[in-house]
């Protein structure tokens, strides 16, 4: 078995969370390479609920290192109270986690400037977590960031940060929003945190390429998904790090060479939070019911999500982006109750079919889905196990999903628990986690 990456194929909350949860059992080492608390990853274990955002499914299972790759961006104080919901909750932390030196701080100045430039007026804003991620990107893109490495060096910290604020307190006066920081007392603060975290501090990419040498093996794990990648996804409404497999070796520092395979999520129908483009969201009374059944209000800010049915052209783009070998498919039992159940199997643009994914909001705004309606099942798969025991039809939907997006279907979840899952007898995925 080699170091598999697992990640989203659609706009974010496929329900990666659970996955890695759930195989992070057959790897020594579960990895995040981007994002930060933006992310919302919801496990459920035996009715019990963790939210992880920062910290890798991986920490939920106990002897497993957790590292957070030099591709986050992190807010120590988010980060620590994290550390101290998971430790409350009896999982051992201390020895399991570990933190790159070259990960990006997030400071409280990024959120403001954030809501500063979300809440512009004449400004369509992108609806972000508010966590102040895209500015932190910025900073660290801008070659003005301050890394982790830096915040436990105190000399270094207070003349990097004093030299980084010189420059937002300037852009603050001119914003009118200065009175509202307090450059001195952060300061402060963040050294506190750094006491706190240095013992969790290494070089992540060295540790984790002598763990491989060692013949260990590593599971990424992406937040976000395919569609809000920076580069590939629906800009500008997406977020502002690598969420697409390529992402996973820039953001730890293994080597492309040495990814064994790669699993996308996605799940049985699409959603989304926040702004931007969305050609197959159902507006209407399927799309409520969607919400309601599926729980779909978002884990980090509690929004609802907007939902839709499976998009074809999207997931054959994220396919071929992230070069899937296997792909799972969540939330199957979401969809149990619908007569019919519409799948999106091309763009239209006028009277031309549309191939390619649109470069622009515009391009994607303008194209209509066009529908093949699949019969529903209308019974329960719930919680199924075998994929023998799924009704007829909800494997026909299966085969239609694999077929019309040329992925495997190696992994199918039925609810949030760890055992709700059919694994493929005979599948690429099943070789993989193996
Ligand atoms: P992530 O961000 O990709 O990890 O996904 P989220 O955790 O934000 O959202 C997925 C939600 O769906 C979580 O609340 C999961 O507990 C839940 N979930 C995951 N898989 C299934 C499934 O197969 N069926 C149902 N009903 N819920 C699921
Ligand atoms: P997980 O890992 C769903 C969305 C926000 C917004 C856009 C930019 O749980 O799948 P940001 O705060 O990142 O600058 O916001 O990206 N977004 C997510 N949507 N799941 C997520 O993470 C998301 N993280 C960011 O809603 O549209
Ligand atoms: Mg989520």
């Amino acid at each position: 078995m080699g170091n598999v990456i697992i990640l989203g194929a659609q706009w974010g909350d496929e329900g990666k969370g659970k996955i890695v949860d759930l195989f992070s059992e057959r790897f020594d080492i579960v990895a995040r390479y981007q994002g930060g608390h933006n992310a919302g990853h919801t496990v459920l274990i035996n009715g019990r609920q963790f939210v992880l955002k920062l910290i890798p499914s991986g920490i939920l299972r106990p002897g497993k290192k957790a590292v957070i790759g030099n591709g986050l961006v992190i807010d120590p104080a988010a980060l620590l109270s994290e550390i101290d919901a998971l430790k409350s909750a009896g999982i051992a932390v201390d020895g399991n986690l570990f933190i790159s030196n070259r990960a990006h701080v997030l400071f409280p100045v990024h959120r403001m400037m954030e809501k500063m430039s979300e809440g512009r007026p004449g400004r369509v804003s992108i609806g972000t977590t508010s966590r102040g991620i895209g500015p932190c990107y910025e900073d660290k893109t801008g070659r003005r960031g301050i890394r982790i490495a830096d915040l436990l060096d105190t000399q270094v910290f207070r003349a990097q940060y004093d030299s980084v604020m010189e420059e937002k307190v300037t852009i603050a006066k001119a914003l009118g929003i200065f009175d509202a920081l307090d450059l001195r007392q952060t300061r402060d603060e963040y050294e506190a945190f750094a006491d706190r975290i240095r013992p969790m501090v290494c070089d992540t990419a060295l540790l984790l390429n002598s763990a491989l040498r060692e013949g260990q093996t590593i599971l990424f794990e992406g937040a976000q998904g395919t569609m809000l990648d920076i580069d590939h996804g629906t800009y500008p409404f997406v977020t502002s790090s690598s969420a697409s497999a390529g992402g996973a070796c820039t953001g730890t520092g293994v080597p492309p060479t040495l990814i064994g395979g790669i699993i996308g999520v996605s799940k049985a129908y699409i959603t989304r939070v926040g702004g931007g483009p969305f050609p197959t969201e159902a507006l209407d009374g399927a799309g409520e019911m969607i919400r309601h059944r599926g729980n779909e209000f978002g884990a980090v800010t509690g929004r609802p999500r907007r939902c839709g049915w499976f998009d074809v052209p999207l997931l054959r783009y994220a396919a071929t982006i992230n070069g899937f070998d296997s792909l799972v498919v969540t939330k199957l039992d979401v969809l149990d109750e619908f007569d019919n159940i519409p799948v999106c199997v091309a763009y239209r643009a006028g009277k031309q079919e549309v191939t390619e994914m649109p470069p622009t909001v515009a391009g994607i705004v303008g194209v209509e889905a066009v529908y093949e309606c699949i019969p529903g099942w209308r019974s329960q798969t719930f919680g199924i196990t075998s994929y023998d025991e799924l009704p007829a039809r909800a494997k026909d939907y299966l085969a239609f999903l694999e077929d019309r997006t040329g992925v495997e279907i190696g992994c199918i979840s039925t609810g949030p628990e760890r055992a709700q899952t059919i694994v493929r007898t005979g599948s690429r995925f099943e070789k993989l986690m193996a």
